[in-house]
């Protein structure tokens, strides 16, 4: 249980906020590359509490914008994306990908007030086939080069899931969990899939949990927590474990992938979700793929008209958890066991980074040196692919 203040300060993502403002600090997926091309060259993009543009020009350049016109506010998304920018509809001003504005048709070269309707503009960049903003001071730093966005050693799929209706820390907190997969996932989906006894994430998930242990994690490009498992029962195991990324990061072994999950704040009560998921080949034979041809799917959400939520994939068993815990859940009601202790080493660096912030230092995970952004690497289990390897080698 923490105060309500408390809750208040770890939650807020709006600009000027102090959790917004550490959140400022480091790039976000904002859209799949696949999703923005030549016939559908805009989005709505909301982030950090912020409604911009996404749009590509016909140059190949990305701007990300405010979405409302300076002029008289009216949606930029309804434009016109020409050459080198894109037009409001309303009366023609025309805006850069850097967010200068090139023209102002019907006010007859008024210099300054041209000056005066330049926007922000948020610098874009590409990796792994997702597109990714930085919304803090400059100078920016460097977009981290994570294994399983830069690997060359195996093939990516991208994931959007559907916007969820909470805050991104109810997310982040569950993956500092390690005792929820055992009911959420595991006994859940025997309950909801019982004619699929066999299936490898069941029999991964449905072992009894006998330890659980949590390291905190600050290296030099990276930082968070790394959560572990020792399963007894018939396939007994001692997980390596696998972090979650701080502040707002996963990266699991999921069937033979490892997926690295992006939770983006749209506002305190919504959060875009992103993964990248990584295939490894078995034999670690390098494989070229261009992040134009990364396979993008899109997941709808999980609750149907009658309001129910669809429980036999783990989207939707974690998403189910963490929006029944409220918009911005009141972390001043819950009560709490030593199963929660990495929760609160969460939420012990997520204060301590938004001090850092606010006393003008970079916080961890940060990454300004290219020397040490080449490849960054990680630890991961291996128990989940060895697994879904053997059951797919016994069918
Ligand atoms: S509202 Fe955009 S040009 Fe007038
Ligand atoms: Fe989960």
């Amino acid at each position: 249980m923490i105060s309500s203040e408390d809750n208040a300060l770890l939650t807020q993502v709006g600009p000027g906020t102090p959790g917004g403002e550490l959140l400022r600090r480091y790039w976000m997926p904002v859209c799949a590359l696949k999703d923005l091309n030549e016939n559908d060259p805009k989005k709505r993009v909301r982030i950090l509490g912020e409604d911009l543009v996404l749009f590509r020009d016909a140059k190949g350049n990305y701007g990300l914008i405010p979405e409302h016109c300076p002029h008289r506010h009216v949606s930029l998304y309804f434009g016109f994306v020409e050459a080198d920018g894109i037009r409001c509809p309303y009366h023609g001003w025309k805006f850069g990908t850097d967010g200068s504005c090139l023209e102002q048709p019907f006010e007859g070269g008024n210099e300054a007030l041209r000056k005066q309707a330049c926007q922000t503009s948020y610098p874009v960049q590409q990796m792994a086939g997702l597109l990714f903003t930085y919304m803090g001071p400059a100078p920016s730093p460097l977009l981290p080069r994570w294994e399983t966005a830069v690997r060359k050693d195996g093939t990516r799929s991208i994931a959007v899931l559907p916007t969820h209706n909470c805050n991104w820390l109810q997310a982040q907190e569950n993956s500092v969990d390690p005792t929820h997969t055992y009911y959420l996932h595991g006994h859940m989906l025997l309950q909801k899939r019982a004619d699929n006894e066999s299936a490898a994430d069941v029999a991964y998930f449905h072992r009894p949990i006998e330890a659980f242990d949590f390291e905190l994690c600050i290296e030099p490009a990276w930082a968070g927590i790394r959560k572990s498992r020792v399963y007894g029962g018939d396939r007994p195991e001692r997980e390596l474990g696998h972090p979650a990324l701080f502040p707002n990061m996963l990266i699991a072994p999921q069937g033979k992938s490892l997926t690295h999950h992006f939770r983006v704040p749209a506002d305190d009560s919504h959060t875009n979700i992103f993964w990248i998921e990584f295939f490894p080949t078995p034999d670690g034979s390098l494989v070229e793929q261009a992040d134009e041809d990364i396979v993008v799917r899109h997941i709808e959400h999980p609750v149907g008209p009658d309001g129910e939520y669809e429980l036999t994939t783990f989207v939707g068993q974690d998403l189910m958890a963490w929006e029944t815990q409220g918009r911005v859940y009141d972390r001043s009601k819950e009560l709490t066991g030593v199963s929660d202790r990495g929760i609160y080493m969460l939420r012990n660096l997520l204060r301590k980074q938004i001090e850092a912030v606010q006393a003008g230092k970079d916080p961890v995970g940060v990454v300004r040196d290219p020397a040490i952004n080449d490849v960054i690497k990680f630890q991961f289990s291996e128990g989940q692919a060895r697994l879904a390897r053997e059951m797919e080698a016994a069918e």
